[in-house]
């Protein structure tokens, strides 16, 4: 039986990502202690999907290990020498960073080092897939003429009308610590691959998002927004009129596309992973969407400053995975993500 390793086995990427190999057959060693839960306090709490992995996967073993205990993660890819490693544990906050920049930099930037250095000593053949993110670009993309629309901006340069490719700048831009540590891991990663020949990859994610994430005000969008409407609790726009837009990945489309890569690897690439044009969404939107679904009216109040170095537009340009991974398509709309996440919310808020 081939195995495994997933970081972050319970946050919302990682537990799909268990599930999905899971189904395939794999034998799956998740790693997560839970720090979703010290970064963003109990509402971040990710023990529940641990739990129900466990209860419910007969091939799944967890390990309570943190990324940063660089012995820890040698001795684990040591002994279980995986066929794959796909690395999803990170401090995702772009707005949590700054006020714990060594936890945010040695999670993010060392705990990829240590995990790609473990790869390349034990099992430089596996797949290693990094799970990055569009703050790579930092506030760049910010450069880009924009129109505004009734409800939401867009760019206003037929050069994006797929939006943003990968090719797009990386540096002399505002990416927040979170960015900046995210981009030392980006560029580790892509290194092992080239430097190396390792069979690595990075997935510069815009909103991933589905049932299974434990959204709270700093990370995790629509999940929060759902939660808040569900509720009735107030959610706050940080400027832009609320016209922001965000493209919406539900989390089986990205864990289908990591098999892909899986299964047809190759060294140091780099792909946008988003919803793409068709699913993206303005924050204003995401209130009508979510209103149709759960009935009930969105509660809001606007603070005019935005946050710092975010994105006024940005959504994915899928053309280069499409191009490498003809097999691969998003499969799941906005609306039915959407609906999903309204069920699950329900059902997780009533138990
Ligand atoms: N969700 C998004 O919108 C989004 C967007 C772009 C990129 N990403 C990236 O995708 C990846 C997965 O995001 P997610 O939304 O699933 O996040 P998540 O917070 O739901 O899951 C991450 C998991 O990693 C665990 N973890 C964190 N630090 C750890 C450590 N030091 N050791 C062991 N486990 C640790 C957490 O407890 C959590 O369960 C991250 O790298 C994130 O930066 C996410």
């Amino acid at each position: 039986m081939k195995n495994i390793i997933v970081t972050g086995s319970s946050g919302l990427i990682g537990s799909e990502v268990v599930r999905f190999f899971h189904g395939k057959g794999f034998f799956i060693h998740g790693i997560d202690n839970n720090q979703r839960a010290v970064f963003f306090g109990p509402q971040g709490d990710t023990r529940w999907s641990q739990k129900r992995l466990m209860e419910t996967l007969p091939n799944f073993r967890h390990h309570e290990l943190d990324i940063r205990d660089r012995q820890g993660v040698l001795a684990l890819v040591r002994e279980v020498k995986p066929d794959g490693i796909m690395h999803t544990a990170a401090q995702p906050s772009h707005d949590r960073a700054a006020t714990i920049p060594f936890d945010d930099f040695d999670t993010n930037a060392v705990g990829t080092l240590n995990l790609l250095e473990a790869a390349r000593q034990f099992c430089p053949e596996a797949p290693f897939i990094h799970m990055s993110t569009n703050k790579v670009y930092g506030d760049l993309p910010n450069s880009i003429p924009l129109k505004e629309l009734e409800s939401r901006w867009e760019y206003d340069n037929p050069a994006y009308e797929n939006g943003i490719p990968e090719i797009f700048p990386i540096d002399q831009s505002k990416h927040s610590l979170f960015g900046a540590s995210k981009v030392a891991a980006d560029i580790m990663v892509q290194e092992y691959g080239r430097y190396f020949q390792m069979p690595t990859c990075c997935l510069r994610g815009g909103c991933l998002t589905g049932p299974n994430h434990s959204g709270v005000e700093l990370h995790g969008f629509l999940s929060y927004l759902v939660k808040c409407n569900l509720e009735g609790r107030e959610y706050t726009i940080f400027g832009y009129k609320g016209k922001q837009v965000r493209d919406n990945i539900h989390s089986e489309d990205v864990a289908r596309f990591i098999y892909a890569f899986f299964q047809s690897p190759r060294c140091g690439e780099v792909y946008n992973l988003g919803g793409g044009k068709e699913n993206s969404c303005s924050i204003l939107e995401a209130f009508a969407l979510t209103e149709s679904f759960s009935g009930k009216k969105q509660i809001y109040r606007y603070m005019e400053e935005n946050r710092i170095g975010d994105h006024i537009c940005y959504y994915s340009d899928l053309s280069k995975m499409k191009r490498h991974y003809p097999g691969w398509n998003i499969t799941k709309s906005l609306k039915q993500t959407i609906n999903e996440i309204v069920f699950s919310w329900r059902e997780r808020l009533c138990s």
